[in-house]
């Protein structure tokens, strides 16, 4: 029985459906705080359960007969260390065999804000005795792509990684590498993927590429990582958010979301999505 965590989340999504091409719903859990938004996943035969990571009772019921679980890192900055905690002592509790973890890269060192409650959750889990495997996962290319439609309009896009490499991937990619993790026969608990896009990029190349693709003028526009922080507020992004995603520019900039891995293409078999493609998509 493999589980998933933030099932109806949009990683969450795509790892439901890539496990659903080749193993049967009847071996799926899907483990969500709202039930009645996985009402798609009910009906394709997978059992849907209750599992709200503030609610420790329904960690422990939902996980009961699981033997791998992939714990999707939550959403609520600031709460994440203590809500993972609660999912490792449930899979501790109903004797998990397997826990898969997603991460961030280079968790161990990186300065970024976000990576710190990674960090205590690799630690809690290295900790518990619990069987598990760690997915560091780099930047999402929808980070960029998502906010495409609307610098286009604007003819500019605004950050703060300056010359900074982002080897980011698809939501897609990092799915489809957690499902070979969950579907292989000889994990090796304790091991530690570095889950990096084959192709880097800056900023400024994505948005020559945009522009090129679309057809229309796109210039990036690197500001200092406090302006930045300030725009992403004016803009509407609670301040503290806004600070994380300016700190986490910053850290690209100094090269914390560049790598060299070749983790996900071997995992994957294939190399990660090639920006062009990932663009194409976010224009069509
Ligand atoms: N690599 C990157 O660039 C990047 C970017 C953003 C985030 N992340 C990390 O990767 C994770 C997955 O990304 P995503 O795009 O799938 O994010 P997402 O769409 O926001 O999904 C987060 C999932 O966590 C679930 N969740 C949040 N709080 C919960 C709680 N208290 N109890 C149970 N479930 C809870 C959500 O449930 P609902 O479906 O009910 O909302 C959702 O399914 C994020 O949560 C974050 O940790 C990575």
């Amino acid at each position: 029985m493999i589980a998933v965590t933030g099932a109806t989340g949009q990683l969450g999504q795509k790892v439901m459906n890539q496990l659903l091409t080749t193993v049967p719903a009847e071996q799926l859990v899907a483990l969500v705080r709202s039930p009645d938004k996985a009402a798609d996943l009910a009906g394709r035969g997978v059992d849907v359960r209750k599992a709200d990571y503030d609610q420790p009772d329904t960690l422990t019921s939902a996980l009961a007969g699981v033997d791998r679980l992939l714990l999707i890192s939550g959403s609520e900055i600031g709460q994440r260390t203590r809500q993972h905690q609660a999912v490792i002592d449930a899979a501790k509790a109903q004797g998990v065999e397997l826990l898969v973890y997603t991460s961030i890269l280079s968790a161990d060192k990186s300065p970024l804000k976000l990576a710190e409650e990674h960090r205590q959750t690799e630690a809690a889990l290295k900790a518990s005795g619990v069987p598990h495997v760690i997915l560091r996962n780099g930047w999402y290319t929808e980070n960029y792509t998502m906010g495409l439609a609307g610098s286009l309009e604007q003819g500019a896009m605004a950050g703060a990684a300056g010359e900074g490499v982002f080897n980011a991937a698809t939501r897609q990619d990092y799915a489809e590498a957690a499902v070979a993790v969950l579907t292989r026969e000889d994990n090796t608990s304790g091991t530690v993927y570095e889950l990096a896009g084959t192709e880097g990029f800056t900023l400024a190349q994505f948005a020559q590429l945009g522009s090129e693709l679309s057809g229309k003028p796109l210039t990036y526009q690197n500001m200092p990582e406090a302006d930045f922080a300030g725009l992403l507020a004016q803009v509407g992004l609670p301040a503290e958010f806004a600070a994380i995603l300016a700190d986490s520019e910053a850290g690209a900039a100094d090269g914390w979301l560049a790598s060299e891995s070749k983790d996900l293409e071997t995992l994957i078999g294939r190399p990660s999505t090639p920006l062009k493609t990932a663009i194409q998509d976010a224009l069509n």
